[in-house]
């Protein structure tokens, strides 16, 4: 099969024919039909997780996937050949990818029934991101009274985030830079838009003298943005992990951690079926084109940039 490897850290991803995988004990092999790029991939490459995990090289890249069972490992129940599925890898060891013809994924965690409403390059978009975006709802505590700065609202954990959170009728304050960016951030639900590269702190401290109720915190500098908050505030952070550090720390910090458990994966689907949340994409790129992928997610983001291996067409654009 094809798929997209990585030799050792900091090199460049390439496109190589590799070994079929066989499903092990209490995994399915899917059929990969679409998959989708995180800052984890990123990260992959990187080293960042060193020590956290074990990388096992030659290293398949890719956690969000998409696409059909083809094979059932022992043990499994609840599965069958040709299930629609999605979900994102969650192994205890880095290499097993989904930017690949094949993946095999463990049916405890991280693989979940993907609905006939929705198709496999929106089903790949949603796992990572909206799993993360879930766990920020829930710290959040978004409701009508209740004030929420999403910083790096133009992402793929941000556009879940300002969905549910406005759906709840929290008074949403997202970020965006350019016009194309405030038209999403709006259309999603965004009461107000901030443009980042203007100082964000002192904007909101002008027009929100008694400070958020919470900052979501997915971009940027998140210590520069503890001074937007109200007294008992809430911190809520997809990428730093403590506080420690900060020249003014919150009453309140919940850092997060995605765990893709399939209730949660079935709660995303869900919400894409009864139109409670939508995911952008932004562009798709063939699995060739993953590395190109990779390189222009690293310069930003609004919505999600998919791999599609059906190649079948989804237009650039936001
Ligand atoms: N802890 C976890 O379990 C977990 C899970 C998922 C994701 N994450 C992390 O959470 C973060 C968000 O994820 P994502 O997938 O949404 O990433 P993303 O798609 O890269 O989104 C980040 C967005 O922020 C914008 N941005 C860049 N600099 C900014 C700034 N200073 N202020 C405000 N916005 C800025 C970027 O757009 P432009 O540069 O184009 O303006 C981009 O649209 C990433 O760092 C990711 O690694 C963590």
């Amino acid at each position: 099969m094809r798929a997209i490897v990585l030799h050792e850290f900091h090199a460049t991803p390439t496109v190589e024919e590799i070994d079929v995988p066989d499903p092990g004990e209490g995994e399915v092999r899917v059929r990969v039909r679409a998959a989708a790029v995180n800052g984890f991939d990123l990260g992959e490459v990187h080293g960042f997780f060193t020590g956290y995990f074990e990388h096992r090289f030659p290293l398949v890249l890719g956690k969000d996937f998409a696409g059909t069972v083809d094979a059932v490992g022992p043990g499994v129940e609840g599965y069958a050949t040709g299930d629609r599925v999605f979900g994102v890898v969650t192994k205890d060891f880095l290499g097993d990818g989904s930017f690949a013809e094949y993946v095999t994924v463990p049916t405890a965690v991280g693989v979940a029934p993907l609905p006939d409403g929705v198709d496999f390059v929106h089903g790949a978009a949603l796992g990572l991101a909206g799993a993360a975006a879930l766990a920020c709802i829930e710290a959040a505590h978004p409701a009508p009274g209740r004030t929420i700065l999403v910083a790096g609202a133009t992402g793929g954990v941000g556009n879940q985030v300002v969905q549910l959170a406005s759906q709840a009728g929290a008074h949403v304050i997202a970020t965006g830079s350019t016009e194309a960016e405030q038209q999403v951030v709006r259309r999603l639900g965004a009461s107000e838009v901030i443009d980042y590269r203007e100082d964000v702190t002192a904007g909101l401290r002008a027009t929100h003298p008694e400070g958020v109720d919470v900052v979501i915190h997915l971009a940027g500098d998140a210590s520069a943005l503890v001074p937007t908050l109200r007294q008992g505030g809430t911190l809520v952070s997809t990428l730093v992990f403590s506080t420690e550090g900060f020249p003014e720390v919150p009453d309140v910090f919940v850092p997060i951690a995605a765990n893709p458990t399939p209730e949660l994966l079935g709660r995303l689907a869900a919400n894409q079926v009864d139109g409670l949340t939508s995911v952008t994409i932004q562009r798709a790129y063939s699995l060739t084109d993953t590395p190109s992928a990779l390189a222009d997610f690293a310069n930003g983001t609004l919505g999600k940039l998919v791999v599609d291996l059906d190649g079948d067409g989804v237009p650039d654009g936001p």
